[in-house]
This record gives C-alpha cells, sequence and structure tokens, in this order.
C-alpha cells in the first residue's frame, strides 16, 4: 500500500469524466488499497481515482464519525433513486482549505461493482449520501468549482494557486 499524491484543482484530469474500469485485476485492487489509505491519511471522507491522477471510475468513501472503519468501495457506480432535498457545506481534498454549500439529493441509491466486478446497490442518507454524490461529480469531471459563481471560482482560483506554489517551494 502507499499514499500517493492528491491532485489540486485546476488540474485537467479533474476536468474531464473517467473510463469505466474493465479489468477486474491486480492493478484495481492496489490502486483501491492506496485509494484507502491515501484519503484516510489525508484526512477526507472521500476520494475519486482522478483525485490521485488515475483515469478509472473508481471512488473510496468511509463517513464513519467512530474509529472503527467502514469503507466503501464503488466502481463504475451510478445513482439509480434520487430523493428529497439536502443542502450541505462540503470540503474536497482536490480543494484545499475551501468550504462550498451544495445542494443535493437528500438519499440516492447507487449501482456499482465492486474491486471482483460484481454488482452491488447501496442505500444512502445524509452525509453518506453528500459524499457518494460529491465522488459522482468527481467520476464525471464536475467539482466544487462547477457548484460556485464566476467570481467566487475565480478568488478560490487564486488560493489554490498560493497552494500549489507554497507546496511546489516545499519540494
Ligand atoms: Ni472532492
Amino acid at each position: 500500500m502507499a499514499i500517493r499524491e492528491i491532485v489540486i484543482y485546476p488540474a485537467d484530469i479533474l476536468k474531464k469524466k473517467c473510463l469505466p474500469v474493465q479489468k477486474f485485476d491486480e492493478e484495481l485492487k492496489t490502486l483501491v488499497e492506496d485509494m484507502a489509505e491515501t484519503m484516510y491519511a489525508a484526512p477526507g471522507v472521500g476520494l475519486a481515482a482522478n483525485q490521485v491522477d488515475v483515469d478509472a471510475q473508481v471512488c473510496v468513501i468511509d463517513v464513519a464519525e467512530s474509529e472503527t472503519s467502514d469503507l466503501h468501495v464503488f466502481v463504475n457506480p451510478e445513482i439509480i433513486i434520487r430523493d428529497g432535498e439536502i443542502e450541505w457545506e462540503e470540503g474536497c481534498l482536490s480543494f484545499p482549505d475551501i468550504l462550498v454549500n451544495v445542494h443535493r439529493s437528500a438519499k440516492v441509491t447507487v449501482r456499482a461493482q465492486d474491486a471482483n466486478g460484481n454488482f452491488f446497490d447501496t442505500e444512502a442518507e445524509g452525509l453518506f449520501a453528500v459524499a457518494i454524490q460529491h465522488e459522482l461529480d468527481h467520476l464525471n469531471g464536475v467539482t466544487l468549482a462547477n457548484k460556485v459563481g464566476y467570481l467566487r471560482k475565480k478568488m478560490m482560483l487564486k488560493e489554490l494557486m498560493k497552494i500549489k506554489n507554497s507546496r511546489q517551494r516545499d519540494k
């Protein structure tokens, strides 16, 4: 297992729809393990493959508040049922120190495959539903930058450039 570097917006890979996974091989299992480790180390509650520079429809989520982990892995996920509305102040590992209010469905059912290719459905509400919608957005090239107006986006880009530059200096 290894911690991978998290891509910061506005990297191009964050703006495009990821490719569907077709091979459920060792490489995929390693990716999933690394993504989980990277998410826990950050720490964050979700991570999409393009956030670690991999073009694949894979995301990991763990919204457990206790110390026990509750890792969910979604390969080729799609939301098949939506219900209700919820507003949540969301952060994102590709947008350090930025929070954005986003309107989401309050409940979702997602259909996905696991790392072995088996299909399953998961029902979610509250933070788990928000995290699923946030990560599926990533896999479709949609980020917090798409959830704000022109001026806020400009300010966000400025802040992110500062963070990027200071990280490069630290290397
Ligand atoms: Ni995110």
